[in-house]
């Protein structure tokens, strides 16, 4: 069971919530780029859980183990392969759920699909830790990206209906890039944020949330038309997060309430330059870059796995039972999915930049 991503740049993500590992190759990445560890690490950083009331308690270093692709300190133009071992399990918790799927996790398919076979310990292939090698594909295409002026970065847009301050997609600079511990820009929205999942944590239950993604300085004309499309491609990449349900761009789905004269921008000369009064498309129109800042938002449901009772079935007695998940969950999965939609977005781009010949 291996995942696959990428025309140019071919990324491969294997691995299980309790193998020995779960890891990563990037195939096609240009030669001789520096790769920062310590800016790699302080990336996964911002995606560990086990250190705070809105993550799972599993904790575990996240250090990636580097074993090919980097020769002193820089890519060399080999498929870059690095592991991230699972130090922190407790296979245990899932005996009781061996017959038993848990309600809108992969459980139930994953048997049907797989024969018998998958491994259901943690969620399996299907498991939020696999966007552990999915953040530090990230971290590095950030890295490859920002020396080509293109930056990415992404804040809670809304979770459990109480709403973070917008980007403004006309007036952005890197300094909005900037969130506190808890990925909010508006720190008292960030407190009702945390007070909402320590509610539902107390129930045995679970939220969901918005997180907005913005990236600067993409030049015009990256991307292709139709299949090839950047939101095509984002989306790609951003449905390979687990617990994704939608995806918009720009204005999204609330330019179905408008008119043609507003959803449309306009242009206008300055100093020479063509210039967008607005930037409803969200940086991209006809699947290519416009220049203005790229704009999307991924919709994130509640974490399937909640302590409260649901209606489930025992596959092997052919019973109806009730169940009630337990060991280690997140209670919210939006706050760590931030970093998870920053690497998601920064493998595409470089990709379609590579694609495009921009890189
Ligand atoms: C960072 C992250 C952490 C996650 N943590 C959990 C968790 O603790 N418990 C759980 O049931 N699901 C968790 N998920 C979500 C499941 O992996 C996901 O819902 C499941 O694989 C089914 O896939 P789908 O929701 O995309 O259909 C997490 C997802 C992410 C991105």
């Amino acid at each position: 069971m291996s995942s696959y991503f990428g025309e140019k740049l071919r990324l491969q993500i294997f691995g299980q919530s309790h193998s020995e590992a779960v890891g990563v190759v990037l195939d096609g990445l240009p030669p001789g780029e520096g790769l920062d560890m310590k800016s790699i690490d302080a990336f996964l950083e911002r995606r560990r859980g086990g250190k705070n009331a809105w993550s799972t308690p599993r904790a575990e270093a996240d250090l990636p183990e580097i074993v090919s692709g980097v020769v002193n300190g820089a890519t060399c133009g080999a498929p870059l392969c690095a592991t991230f071992a699972n130090a922190n399990k407790i296979s245990s918790d899932y005996d009781a759920l061996a017959d038993v799927p848990r309600p809108s996790h992969a459980d139930l398919n994953a048997r049907v699909k797989y024969k018998g076979a998958a491994d259901q310990r943690g969620g399996g292939h299907f498991s939020g830790r696999l966007t552990l090698p999915l953040c530090f594909a990230g971290a590095v295409c950030l890295q490859i990206l920002e020396r080509r002026g293109v930056r990415v970065g992404a804040h809670i847009y809304s979770l459990a209906g109480v709403r973070d301050k917008p980007y403004d997609p006309m007036n952005m600079t890197e300094a909005d890039f900037t969130n506190g511990a808890f990925p909010a820009r508006d720190p008292s929205a960030g407190e009702e944020m945390i007070r909402a999942i320590a509610d539902a944590a107390a129930d045995g239950d679970s939220v969901g949330g918005i997180v907005e993604c913005a990236v600067l300085g993409l030049p015009q004309g990256v991307g292709e038309p139709m299949f090839g499309g950047l939101e095509n491609r984002l989306a790609a990449a951003v449905f390979g997060i687990p617990a994704v349900k939608g995806i918009e761009f720009g204005a999204g789905f609330a330019v179905t309430y408008m008119r043609g004269s507003d959803n449309n921008d306009g242009y206008y000369f300055k100093d020479g330059q063509v210039k967008l009064r607005s930037n409803h498309a969200g940086g991209i129109v006809g699947g290519i870059a416009s220049g203005a800042p790229l704009i999307f938002r991924a919709a994130f449901k509640p974490t399937p796995s909640i302590s409260r009772e649901q209606g489930s079935v025992n596959l092997r007695s052919g019973e109806n039972v009730s169940l009630r998940v337990s060991g280690r969950h997140d209670p919210c999965i939006v706050p760590r999915a931030v970093p998870c939609v920053e690497a998601a977005a920064a493998v595409a781009l470089l990709d379609a930049m590579m694609v495009g010949g921009f890189v």
